[in-house]
């Protein structure tokens, strides 16, 4: 059961910020699953912020990022790398020892799996794509699945042209956990935020229907997973 809560956008953030600053005092050597894409940006801010204000450190903070892409060099701006140096880690007290990517390199991509197992993620941070994917696990993908290197669906190449100058320079391919690893972390906390993802929310609260064609739907079968959806992207439910 997914437990669903629908609030404006700037309480949303606030209230994930809040749940983040009590989960790190009670256990300052928390594992955190981290996500990147444009709808966790306000929470970093708002976790930048209560760190300058002292009210957090990540210094013995350990973090796991669900994706990087492959075929893109961890320093371009695009990277997921950058991303999250830029948004996050450069600005908060994090040993960059203990952040994790997975490796976009197919040889070594199993060593991500062997590193999750043996350190759980105690709370996993998730966007969702409009197609209904999590970390790039398009539609499709197997429940089963754990990190691996994963083609990217042609809707995931066009919402993620808007970062890059041309369409032709969106990677194709990526390294992502797999949806496995993902309903491992002990707790879930999924974002979404907007009008592009009113459909795919419309689509998973439906009904109760868990299938493989809706990637995020398999998130019904977690004890402890909380979707936090904004107005807008709420807009089609009828519960609203
Ligand atoms: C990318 C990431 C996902 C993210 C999705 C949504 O595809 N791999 O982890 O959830 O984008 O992005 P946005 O938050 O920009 O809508």
């Amino acid at each position: 059961m997914i437990n669903l809560i629908i609030k404006n956008k700037e309480d949303i953030f606030n209230e994930v910020a809040n749940i983040y600053v009590n989960k790190v005092e009670e256990n300052d050597s928390i594992t955190l699953g981290l996500a990147t894409g444009s709808t966790p940006i306000p929470l970093y801010d708002k976790l930048v912020e209560k760190y300058e204000g002292g009210m957090i450190s990540f210094k013995n903070v350990k973090t796991f990022n669900l994706d990087e892409y492959c075929n893109l060099d961890i320093n371009d701006k695009n990277s997921y790398h950058s991303f999250m140096n830029k948004n996050l880690f450069s600005k908060i007290d994090i040993n960059t020892n203990n952040t994790h990517f997975p490796t976009a390199n197919s040889e070594h991509v199993d060593e991500y799996n062997e590193l999750l197992e043996k350190t759980p993620i105690d709370v996993q941070l998730l966007g969702l794509g409009s197609n209904g994917h999590i970390a790039f696990n398009e539609p499709g993908s197997d429940f089963k699945s754990v990190t691996r290197i994963v083609d990217l669906a042609q809707k995931t190449i066009d919402d993620n042209s808007r970062f890059f100058s041309s369409i032709d320079l969106v990677p194709t391919q990526a390294a992502s956990m797999g949806l496995s690893n993902i309903m491992d972390a002990k707790e879930i906390i999924l974002i979404a935020i907007g009008d592009a993802k009113a459909n795919i929310i419309k689509e998973i609260f439906a009904n109760d229907e868990v299938t493989e064609d809706i990637p995020a739907t398999i998130l019904k079968n977690h004890p402890n997973v909380t979707f936090y959806v904004d107005l807008d992207a709420a807009k089609l439910l009828d519960e609203k």
